[in-house]
C-alpha cells in the first residue's frame, strides 16, 4: 500500500456510488451508442476489432497476420504491412475537400495566431522533409528535438516520420543534464531547438541550454534553429543553421515522396522515466500505434468534422505526441495548440479561447483544473462556453472535488469527462470511458475495447474487488511499446519480468463492483509533478553531481494543485555543513541539470538514509514519516 493510499481511499469511497448518467444529446450522435455490444466483439475477437478500425486508413500494402505473438514480449502487429503515419495524417487528405479544412490553429501566449489548412501543413512538413534529406538524414537516423511549443514542432516531428527518421522530443521544460543524457542515448545526428520559448511571460533559453548540453555530447552534426524569441543567440558556424534560411532555399520543394516503410518500423522515441537508473527510450512504430491512437481518440472524444479539438497538454510529452500531433491529423480535425501557460497574463486565458475559436472538446490534465479552480468560478463564468460538448482528463487522479468543479462550471453539467488512464509506454488510452458510459468522478472506468486489464497482489493473483493492488494490462494491444530502444532486456525486465504474461503498469489500482478501476497512484520511483513524469533517480543523480553531496533520495508528497511535489533528503560529504543556503543553491543546481519542474520544494539534510539492508533506500518510509503516517512493515530495514 502506498502511504497516499488512505487519502485516495476516502476520495474513492466517497466517489464510487456518485454515478453520472451519458448525456442523452452527446450519445445521440456518438460514433458508438452502446458500449457492451462493442466490447463483447472486440473481446471475443481482439484481432478482427483492430483490423477493421485498421481498414479505415491507408496501407501501401496489406498486413498478412493482424497479431504475431510468438516472440512474447515481441508483439508485432500487422506482420508484412507497408504504410506512413504521415501519409494517413496529411497525404491522404489532399485527395479530399479536408485539403482546405483547418489542421492546426495556434496561439501564442501575447495572442499572435497562426493557422494552417491541411494543405498548408503538409506543405511545409514537405519542405521541411526536404531541407532534412539535404542535410543527409536518412530512414532510421534519430533526430533530436527541443523547442517550445510552436508549430514548427509537430512540423519537425512530421517531417522526420515523412523521411523515417525516428524523432526524440525533449520537453522544452528540461534542462542541460537532461537534454543531454537523451541526446547521448539516443546518438542523434541532427538537433531541432528555438532561440527560445515563451513561457509565464518569461523567456526559456533553449539555444543556450542545447549549447551547453552539446557540449557534452558529440554526436549532433548540426542544430537547426527556429527563430521564435528574435533574441541574440550563439550561432556557431558550420553547425548551426537558422530554420527560416534554410526553408527559403530552393531544395525546401514543397513535394516530397513519402517514404514507404513496414508497419514495424520505428516512428518515435521518447524518453520517460521508470524504476532506477536512468529515463528509457520508450519505442513506437507507424502501423499499430497509428491504429490505436487513431482508434481511441475517434471513439473517445467522438471526433467528428464539425469539432474543433483542444489537447492543452505539451507535445514534448506522450499527450502531446499521440493527441496533439497524430491522432488528431489522423482523423482529419482541427486542432487548437497554445503556447503558454493557462493563468498568463490572467487565468482567464483558457476560457477566453474556448470563447474565440469555439472549442468542442477540451482535454486537460487534473492539475491545470485545480490550478484555474483556485481562481474561482468567475474567471470561466465571463465567457461563453456553450460549444464545449465533451471533457476530458489525463495524467493523474483527478480527485472527485476538481472533478465536480469542471463537470458543474466549465461542462454546465451538460459535458461528460473522459478521465483517460494511459501511459507512455501504452501510446494510447488504457482505461477510459466513452460518451456513452455512464462516470464516477475520478474513476476511468473500464478498459477499452479489446483491451483486459487487472488488479493483482503480490503473486500475480486478482484480488478482490474493492482492494488495492498492481494494475496490471493482459492482452496486447497494437499501439503497445515494442521495446526500449538499445535495450530489449529492460523491456523484459522492467515490464514482462514481475509476472511473466501480464504487463506491470508500475500503478496501483482497485477495482470496484461494478468493475471501474481507480487509479491510486505510482508505486514505483516515478514522481508525477504537475502531470509531468519525473524519476527520483535523475533527480537524485543531479544532486549528486554537486561537490557537496554524498548521497541524495527523492520523495514526492501529495499536494493540492500539483498532485505531488519533490521533497530531497540529502547527506552532506564530511566536512560540509548544511545550510539554508546550500539547500537553495542545490535547489537551483537541480533546476539547472534537470529543470525548473524538477526543483525540489524541500531540501532536508540528514546524516542516514533509512536502507533495505541490501542498500536500497527505502523512500516509502521517507514518505510516510514526512506525512507523518505509520512507516509500516521495516523488517527490511537496515537498522
Ligand atoms: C498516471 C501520461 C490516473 C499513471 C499519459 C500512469 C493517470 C502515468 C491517468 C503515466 C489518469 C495517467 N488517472 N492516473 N487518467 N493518466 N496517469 O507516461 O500513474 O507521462 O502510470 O503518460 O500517469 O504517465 P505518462
Amino acid at each position: 500500500m502506498l502511504p497516499e493510499s488512505a487519502v485516495r481511499e476516502a476520495e474513492i469511497h466517497a466517489a464510487e456510488h456518485e454515478l453520472y448518467p451519458p448525456s442523452p444529446e452527446v450519445v445521440r450522435s456518438a460514433w458508438v451508442q452502446d458500449w457492451e455490444s462493442i466490447a463483447r466483439r472486440a473481446e471475443a475477437d481482439p484481432e478482427g476489432f483492430w483490423a477493421e478500425r485498421a481498414l479505415e486508413l491507408e496501407w501501401f500494402s496489406p498486413w498478412n497476420q493482424v497479431l504475431d505473438d510468438s516472440e512474447k514480449p515481441f508483439y508485432r502487429w500487422f506482420v508484412g504491412a507497408k504504410v506512413n503515419i504521415v501519409h494517413n495524417c496529411l497525404d491522404r487528405h489532399m485527395k479530399t475537400w479536408r485539403k482546405n479544412k483547418l489542421a492546426l490553429i495556434w496561439e501564442s501566449e501575447k495572442g499572435e495566431v497562426r493557422t494552417f489548412s491541411y494543405f498548408a501543413l503538409n506543405r511545409e512538413v514537405s519542405k521541411f522533409a526536404n531541407v532534412l534529406k539535404s542535410m543527409g538524414i536518412r530512414k532510421g537516423d534519430r533526430v533530436t528535438i527541443y523547442m517550445g511549443r510552436v508549430p514548427e514542432l509537430p512540423i519537425a516531428m512530421l517531417a522526420c516520420a515523412k523521411i523515417g527518421a525516428i524523432h526524440s522530443v525533449v520537453y522544452g521544460g528540461f534542462s542541460v543534464e537532461a537534454l543531454h543524457g537523451r541526446i547521448e542515448d539516443s546518438q542523434s545526428k541532427l538537433a531541432i531547438t528555438c532561440d527560445g520559448a515563451f513561457l509565464n511571460g518569461k523567456i526559456v533559453e533553449l539555444k543556450q541550454i542545447m549549447d551547453e548540453a552539446l557540449k557534452r555530447s558529440p554526436t549532433v552534426e548540426n542544430v537547426i534553429v527556429v527563430k521564435r524569441t528574435g533574441r541574440e543567440v550563439n550561432m556557431e558556424a558550420g553547425r548551426d543553421l537558422w530554420y527560416h534560411d534554410l526553408m527559403g532555399l530552393p531544395i525546401a520543394n514543397g513535394k516530397c515522396e513519402t517514404e514507404v516503410m513496414d508497419a514495424e518500423d520505428p516512428l518515435y522515441i521518447l524518453y520517460t522515466s521508470g524504476t532506477t537508473g536512468k529515463p528509457k527510450a520508450v519505442l513506437h512504430v507507424h502501423g499499430g500505434y497509428m491504429v490505436g491512437i487513431y482508434t481511441t481518440l475517434k471513439y473517445v472524444f467522438d471526433i467528428k468534422d464539425e469539432d474543433r479539438w483542444w489537447c492543452a497538454a505539451d507535445p514534448g510529452w506522450v499527450t502531446g505526441h499521440s493527441y496533439i500531433v497524430y491522432a488528431p491529423l489522423l482523423c482529419g480535425a482541427t486542432s487548437l495548440m497554445y503556447e503558454g501557460a493557462p493563468t498568463y497574463p490572467y487565468p482567464n486565458r483558457w476560457w477566453q479561447m474556448v470563447e474565440k475559436y469555439g472549442i468542442t472538446i477540451l482535454y486537460a490534465a487534473p492539475t491545470a483544473i485545480r490550478g484555474l479552480m483556485r481562481f474561482g468560478e468567475a474567471w470561466p463564468n465571463r465567457y461563453d462556453l456553450s460549444s464545449l460538448r465533451l471533457l476530458g482528463s489525463v495524467g493523474e487522479p483527478i480527485n472527485p472535488e476538481a472533478w465536480r468543479w469542471y463537470y458543474r462550471v466549465i461542462g454546465k453539467e451538460r459535458c461528460p469527462i473522459m478521465d483517460t488512464w494511459w501511459q507512455t509506454e501504452t501510446g494510447m488510452f488504457m482505461i477510459t470511458p466513452l460518451p456513452c458510459v455512464a462516470l464516477k468522478p475520478g474513476s476511468g472506468t473500464r478498459p477499452f475495447f479489446g483491451i483486459q486489464a487487472d488488479v493483482v497482489d503480490e503473486e500475480g493473483k486478482p484480488v478482490k474487488n474493492g482492494d488495492e493492488g498492481y494494475l496490471v494490462i493482459k492482452t496486447p494491444w497494437p499501439a503497445m511499446l515494442r521495446t526500449i530502444y538499445g535495450d530489449p532486456d529492460r523491456y523484459v525486465e522492467q515490464y514482462w519480468s514481475k509476472y511473466p504474461g501480464l504487463y506491470l503498469t508500475g500503478d496501483s489500482a482497485k477495482k470496484d463492483d461494478d468493475g471501474y478501476f481507480w487509479i491510486i497512484g505510482r508505486v514505483d520511483d516515478v514522481i508525477k509533478v504537475s502531470g509531468y513524469r519525473l524519476g527520483t533517480a535523475e533527480i537524485e543523480s543531479a544532486l549528486v553531481s554537486y561537490p557537496a553531496v554524498a548521497e541524495a533520495a527523492a520523495i514526492g508528497l501529495p499536494h493540492d494543485v500539483r498532485g505531488h511535489t519533490i521533497y530531497a533528503y540529502v547527506l552532506l560529504k564530511t566536512g560540509q555543513a548544511p545550510s539554508d543556503d546550500l539547500a537553495e543553491t542545490l535547489r537551483l543546481h537541480v533546476g539547472h541539470e534537470m529543470g525548473p519542474i524538477a526543483k525540489p520544494e524541500k531540501i532536508i539534510f540528514v546524516d542516514k538514509l533509512p536502507k533495505t539492508r541490501s542498500g536500497k533506500i527505502m523512500r516509502r518510509v521517507l514518505k510516510a514519516r514526512a506525512m507523518g503516517l505509520p512507516e509500516g512493515d521495516l523488517t527490511t530495514l537496515e537498522d
